[in-house]
């Protein structure tokens, strides 16, 4: 039996943003047979294949709005974080159209290390310790304070490329004085050791609804070596997780963080993303983030049976307390993100992509979901940004979603691309 909210039934919606995430958004919808049409944002060549396209400027709330109305869409599903602490959603909402996603204020979330830490300290909920800095003199307290190895973050939104985590002072020294020159705040905090696990939750301000942990990896190259990244795979459940791990996050980190920016007077709806280091001392925060992690969110849905449209609506109208278990396939998903030359540095776009056609005939448990691809007159696939493909395969365990997912990545040519090639290979 379908698990759905009887009232949120026959929907037509429209996804803004136009990365994997979105794909792997845009095609959970459109397997939802609740939603009669599905329409995105920018989107890219491989969401045209599932969804209507449409062009937009996605910071610009008007006109997000706007198109929506245009289109006669009731449900507008919110991407990427720039267009939330830009204030999409409430501009949607006030033209009153239903939208996924968090207000301006609540988005700060993410759009602030420095807000974050604040509501974590009034939450209690446990995270590293952190000075926020502003001069030099500061910055080497702090420093001086944690010693290595350092971890320096920018204080507001750097698509996951503000951070330098090193044993060297001169390069934390060296990237706290650019983040405080730009001018700004600069987060510098202790080190967390540990895996890391990313837990999403769907939320509408009161209820929390956790999904299934995830992990991704952010470095650009095998073994964890070179520069941070978006994220350059991900795979999901995690088999070496403690099973309690979800229920200890809800109590400890997502019920208690939701709870503070509702008595704030700014409640949170929408997707919160728990950035967690499991540590020798316990579970602590390294972020939140506002939004479906990349490439986290192609693995989640790939399990996730659940209807997605009803979903996240019951979340954007505060329906979520009366909204049944989610259902999830038994097994495992893995993602393996095919980059463009030159990323996560100044990325060549342009480039031919291949082998697509090769990967459907695979069958279903491996698919594409398009990053940055556009698609030429001349019906050719080209790279359009950085991350270009997530490669997404299902499987009875981790390992055979693997060696599912690397079979279809070695069908995929992208001229002067690179992945990495352990993506969940020690599980
Ligand atoms: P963030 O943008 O805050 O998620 O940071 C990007 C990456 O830097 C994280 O996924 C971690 O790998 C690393 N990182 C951030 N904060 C810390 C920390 N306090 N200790 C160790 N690593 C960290
Ligand atoms: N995968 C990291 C992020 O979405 O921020």
């Amino acid at each position: 039996m379908p698990v759905r909210a009887t009232t949120l039934v026959r929907v037509k919606v429209l996804v803004i943003g136009g990365g994997a995430r979105e794909h792997a958004l845009c095609r959970s919808l459109s397997l939802d047979p609740d939603v009669t049409s599905l329409h995105c944002a920018p989107g890219n060549a491989g969401i045209a294949e599932v969804a209507e396209l449409h062009q937009v400027d996605a910071l610009d709330g008007a006109a997000v709005a706007d198109l929506a109305a245009s289109l006669g869409a009731e449900f507008v599903i919110v991407g990427p974080e720039a267009p939330l602490v830009a204030g999409v959603a409430d501009a949607v909402r006030a033209r009153g159209i239903d939208c996924f996603g968090p207000s301006k204020e609540a988005a700060q979330l993410e759009g602030s290390k420095a807000f974050a830490k604040d509501v974590m300290a009034a939450a209690g909920v446990p995270t590293a310790r952190s000075y926020v800095c502003t001069t030099e003199e500061e910055i080497d307290r702090a420093l001086d304070a944690f010693g290595a190895p350092y971890v320096v973050k920018d204080d507001g939104l750097a698509a996951g490329k503000g951070v330098v985590v090193t044993g060297d002072v001169a390069s934390a020294r060296a990237h706290a004085l650019a983040c405080v020159a730009a001018p700004g705040r600069v987060v510098i905090e202790e080190y967390l050791d540990g895996p890391e696990v990313s837990l999403f939750a769907v939320t509408d301000g009161e209820t929390v609804v956790p999904l299934q942990p995830a992990q991704d990896f952010k470095r650009a190259l095998d073994g964890d070596e070179g520069p941070n990244t978006g994220g350059m795979g991900a795979y999901s459940p995690l088999p070496w997780a403690d099973p309690k791990l979800v229920d200890e996050v809800e109590r400890t980190v997502l019920q208690p963080t939701v709870d503070e920016l509702r008595r704030r007077g700014t409640p949170f709806a929408g997707l919160l993303y728990a950035g967690l280091a499991i540590t020798s001392r316990g579970v602590r925060v390294i972020e939140f983030n506002a939004r479906f992690g990349d490439p986290e969110t192609q693995v989640v849905l790939a399990r996730l049976r659940t209807p997605l449209a009803g979903l996240l609506r019951a979340a954007a109208t505060g329906q979520l307390a009366a909204y049944p278990a989610l259902r999830w396939s038994e097994g495992a998903a893995v993602t393996v993100v095919i980059a463009s030359y030159n990323y996560p540095d100044t990325p060549r776009t342009g480039d031919p992509i291949t082998g697509l056609d090769a990967v459907a005939s695979l069958g279903g448990d491996a698919y594409v979901l398009h990053a940055g691809t556009r698609r030429e007159d001349d019906g050719r696939v080209v790279s359009a940004g950085g991350r270009v493909l997530s490669v997404t395969a299902t499987g009875a365990d981790v390992a055979a979603a693997r060696e599912r997912a690397y079979a279809a990545v070695d069908c995929v040519a992208l001229e002067g691309g690179h992945h990495r090639r352990d993506i969940a290979s020690a599980v």
